[in-house]
């Protein structure tokens, strides 16, 4: 039996089956690579002297998906497919939708259609809004402020209504912090194909030459420090909780959701001093304006995947930006050499 892993491709994919195929699993991608790189399927080849099935196709592509499930006996899926950005979904509403939301129908569609009821899906941090308080717990209130976030509430929202008219449906929801690092190999990392939005590939590209200076959104938060306070979590750590989400994927037919974070937040200060001290690479900064949509600080209360799927965080902000830049010096155009 085989994973199916949409956008397995991508940053958080591509670490994700490394971790199955590491794990004996077999596995099976479906990426469209608007925001990936093929050549990130040979790296992972490398790493694991092993091989996966790859499809170029979209989540969209219903003809597509049919012919995967018919294929192949596929046990589960983690769906990772999907566009991220949160900016550029307030331009971009009904692309963000489409794919975001219309994509999971789709999948879910076929995948019952075949008779595949367990899914891991891929959520963000961002459905809490304003927090109602720190840590953020999963029972928190939600409320998204951005069509991108709008449209993971919406999925969680049918997955939800999915597992209440057919209980045979095994869900987790997974909401992501702030991933950030790389395989310690160097051969897969985040490669943004702009002019990166995040934190730590904005520093990465900094370091390495390609970006003069580094904005630092914001001064007068109410933070120790005035600068916005987040919860980075390492990419590797992140792939692990998919792992442990698939082994509790069982006959019990729930729908659970867990925050995947460290528990523990870092200003973008801490983050450039500690960048500067690992690397040795200069930073140069200066303070801008606050960004529309950004909160002062926001982490997670993770007791509840700690609990429930034996999983927690373990790898170093140290190790995130170690591992980050090993990886941005390895490959300073990303996989573009
Ligand atoms: C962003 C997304 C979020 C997504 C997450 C992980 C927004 C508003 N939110 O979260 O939906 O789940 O990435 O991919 O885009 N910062 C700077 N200068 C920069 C870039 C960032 O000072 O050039 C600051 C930000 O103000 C923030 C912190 O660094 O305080 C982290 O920012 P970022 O890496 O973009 O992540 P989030 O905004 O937390």
């Amino acid at each position: 039996m085989a994973i199916l892993v949409t956008g397995g491709a991508g940053y958080i994919g591509s670490h994700t089956v490394v971790e199955l195929l590491n794990a004996n699993q077999q596995v099976i991608i479906v990426d469209n690579l608007s925001n990936a790189n093929v050549i990130a399927l040979s790296r992972i080849e490398k790493i694991t002297a092993k091989s996966c099935i790859f499809y170029q196709g979209s989540v969209l592509n219903k003809a597509l998906l049919h012919k995967i499930f018919t294929d192949h006996a596929i046990e589960a899926v983690i769906h990772l497919a999907g566009l991220k950005a949160e900016a550029d979904s307030v331009c971009k509403p009904l692309q963000y939708y489409e794919t975001n939301v219309t994509g999971t129908i789709i999948l879910c569609q076929v995948m019952a259609e075949h008779q595949v009821k367990k899914l891991v899906f891929s959520s963000s941090a961002t459905v809490y809004g304003v927090p109602d308080g720190l840590p953020i717990k999963e029972t928190d209130s939600t409320g998204a402020t951005t069509p991108y976030g709008q449209s993971k509430l919406m999925v969680e929202q049918l997955l939800a209504d999915l597992h209440t008219a057919d209980n045979q449906w095994d869900i987790t929801i997974l909401r992501y912090f702030n991933p950030v690092g790389a395989h310690p190999s160097g051969l897969i990392g985040e490669d943004p194909c702009d002019i990166p939005n995040n934190l730590m590939a904005y520093i990465c590209q900094v370091a390495v030459g390609k970006l003069k200076e580094l904005q630092v959104f914001g001064n007068d938060y109410l933070t120790p420090d005035g600068t916005g306070v987040r919860d980075y979590i390492h990419v590797v750590d992140l792939a692990q909780g998919h792992l442990k989400a698939l082994a509790k994927l069982s006959s019990n037919s729930a729908i659970a959701t867990y925050n995947l974070g460290t528990g523990r937040g870092y200003s973008v200060i801490e983050i450039i001093n500690t960048f500067e001290q690992i690397t040795g690479k200069a930073i140069p900064y200066r303070f801008s304006a606050r960004r529309d949509g950004d909160l002062a600080a926001y982490f997670a209360d993770v007791s509840h995947a700690k609990t429930a799927l034996d999983w927690h965080a373990e790898l170093s902000l140290e190790t995130m930006i170690e591992s980050s830049w090993h990886w941005q010096s390895k490959n300073p155009n990303g996989y573009r050499n």
